[in-house]
Order: C-alpha cells, then sequence, then structure tokens
C-alpha cells in the first residue's frame, strides 16, 4: 500500500483533528502518502484531494472543529454517487480510506467498499466515531463526546448561578439526535433535577410533581436537561406552563452549536490518536472494512457490518443514580 486518504464527515466533532493529524503523521512514519479529502464525500465527489505531510497537520491536536472541513453529501448517497466517488478515488491511485464520522458516514464508508466488491476490487478502509451524539452501539464512547458533555457542565454552571438567584426553573435543550447520552451524562454531572431523555418515555405530570416537591423543601430552582430527541425546550415549557401557571417561573435555553466547538477535551485527544493509529494499521493489513470504537479503555475494530448491526444500549444505571441523588 502507498497511498491513503483521511475524510471527515457528518456533523463535526472536538477531537476530529485530533485524529486527522494522527492518521497524517502516523501514516507517513509507516512509508505512506497521506492524502486528505476536504469536505467529506462530498469534497472526494470534487477531486478535492490534496497531499498532506507533517506540517500541514502543526497546530491542529487543541482545536476543535476539523481542518478538512465536513458536508453532509446527498449525491454520495445515490448509486450515481458511489461510483463517482470508485472513479475519483481510483484516479488518485488511493488504496485506502479513513473516515471519521457517525454512523452516515460508516455507511457511506460501506457502500463505497460494497462497490469495489461488486467489481471484484478490494479496498482497505476504516471509521473513526466521530460525533458528539454517542450514539453507536459498537463502542463505549465517540469522540467529541466527552467534550460535548463538559462544555455542557459549563454552561450548566452559568444557568444554575442565574436560575438559583430569580427563583427560576430552567429547560436546558441539549443535542444527542436520537439518543439521550449528552442529557445523562451531563445531567448527573451537573446535578440537574430532571432528566429528560428519549430512551424512558416523557411523563410530564412526575416533571410537575418534582418541581412541586422541591419547592416545599425550600428549593425554588432546578435545572431541567432536556434531549432533543424528546421534544424541543419551548414545546417542554408550554406543556409545564399548562399545568403550573403563574405558580413557578420558567425559562429555557438551546444550547445548539456550543456543544460542536471548543477545544477537544483530554479523553479526546488521546483517543483520537489512538483510533487514528489503530486506522492506520488496519489499512497496512488491507483490513477490508471495519470501524473502530473503546470498550473497556481497550481500542476495539469490527466488520463495519457487525459494528453497525450492534444497538445503542441506554446506560440505566447511570440514569437511575442520577435519579436517586438529584435533590
Ligand atoms: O450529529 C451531531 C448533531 O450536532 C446532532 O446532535 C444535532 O441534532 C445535529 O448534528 C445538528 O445538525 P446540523 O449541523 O445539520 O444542524
Amino acid at each position: 500500500m502507498n497511498k491513503i486518504a483521511v475524510l471527515t464527515s457528518g456533523g463535526d466533532a472536538p477531537g476530529m483533528n485530533a485524529a486527522v493529524r494522527a492518521v497524517v503523521r502516523y501514516g507517513i512514519s509507516r512509508g505512506l502518502k497521506v492524502f486528505g479529502i476536504e469536505r467529506g464525500y462530498e469534497g472526494l465527489l470534487e477531486g478535492k484531494l490534496s497531499e498532506y505531510d507533517a506540517r500541514r497537520v502543526s497546530d491542529t491536536v487543541h482545536r476543535g472543529g476539523t481542518i478538512l472541513k465536513t458536508a453532509r453529501s446527498a449525491r454520495f448517497a445515490t448509486a450515481e454517487g458511489v461510483k463517482d466517488a470508485y472513479e475519483v478515488l481510483t484516479a488518485f491511485g488511493i488504496e485506502g480510506l479513513v473516515v471519521i464520522g457517525g454512523d452516515g458516514s460508516f455507511r457511506g464508508m460501506q457502500d463505497l467498499q460494497h462497490y469495489f466488491v461488486s467489481r471484484g476490487e478490494t479496498f482497505a478502509c476504516a471509521g473513526i466515531p466521530g460525533t458528539i451524539d454517542n450514539d453507536l452501539g459498537y463502542t463505549d464512547f465517540s469522540l467529541g463526546f466527552d467534550t460535548a458533555v463538559n462544555t455542557v457542565l459549563s454552561a450548566l454552571s452559568n444557568i444554575r448561578d442565574t436560575m438559583t438567584s430569580h427563583d427560576r426553573v430552567c429547560i436546558v435543550e441539549v443535542m444527542g439526535r436520537k439518543c439521550g447520552d449528552i442529557a445523562l451524562y451531563s445531567a448527573l454531572g451537573g446535578g440537574a433535577e430532571t432528566i429528560l431523555v428519549p430512551e424512558v418515555p416523557l411523563d410530564i405530570e412526575a416533571v410537575v410533581t418534582r418541581i412541586r416537591r422541591n419547592k416545599i423543601k425550600g428549593k425554588n430552582s432546578d435545572i431541567i436537561v432536556l434531549a432533543e430527541g424528546v421534544t424541543d425546550a419551548e414545546t417542554l415549557k408550554t406543556l409545564l406552563k399548562d399545568r403550573l401557571g403563574n405558580e413557578q417561573s420558567l425559562r429555557t435555553i438551546k444550547l445548539g452549536y456550543i456543544q460542536r466547538g471548543g477545544a477537544p477535551s483530554s479523553f479526546d485527544r488521546l483517543f483520537a490518536s489512538r483510533c487514528a493509529v489503530r486506522a492506520v494499521d488496519i489499512l497496512l493489513n488491507n483490513g477490508v472494512g471495519s470501524v473502530i470504537g473503546i470498550k473497556n479503555n481497550e481500542i476495539i475494530n469490527l466488520p463495519i457490518d457487525e459494528g453497525l448491526a450492534i444497538k445503542k444500549s441506554f446506560n440505566k444505571e447511570l440514569y437511575d443514580i442520577a435519579s436517586a441523588i438529584s435533590g
């Protein structure tokens, strides 16, 4: 193997740069030419590939976002798009691809690999889980999740100060798509009074009861951490207002994209670097389609089909702890 390429795809996540940097530098150290592809699969279709040397990834390990830029490509999601991507890769002589992204990005990688196989050819590829959502079942964590949770924790501290001062209840909406992990981990770490996640059916009466019970105990200010997969903060506010009337002052905040930016945590930087080394090693061994992850602090890899077939499980233990100790 001589030439490999790396791309970032889907929503950006802190730690993607640390992964790109390590793929480039470790790849070069193993005698490979490493190409960066700009703007994910969309850039691949446009032939936006260029060779990266070690200098080109200097000063990036601590930066959020992705220096390669990212995109969600509708064109690549078609059979024609996959064929075009194959042609670009072969024209550049790329023999292996590292994809840093989430579920959708891995499915794209799988389609590409199937296309090579359908032509009687092989193609080495490896996926590094990069999404703040932590919604991939085969891995304990995905890149960016730890940083996003720390960002939410810092926001919760600020929100708590002002809500306590005004005796207000605040609904804090966090990202995660259909997965409640950002909400769960940040609510537990931030001492939120209520956690609402898509994995647990919404019981609005229980939320009202908790607010009232806390008031009786002398606590006039609660934090409700709401995962976007349940509903949005304004809708929840209306549901609560219908029941509480003027009993309690309610506020909402949607944390939004601040969760996706920012310097990666130490965990995400180390995790990114470990995954990148595994990815390059997989390509060098002509690994035909693997996804990489972490289980019990060990870096693991599985065939794409196998990895993607594993359903994300909800961490009931953490949910129960949070419920038991919330004030
Ligand atoms: O997948 C990451 C994520 O930030 C989700 O948590 C969120 O629902 C979505 O991306 C937002 O996507 P967009 O960047 O298209 O607004």
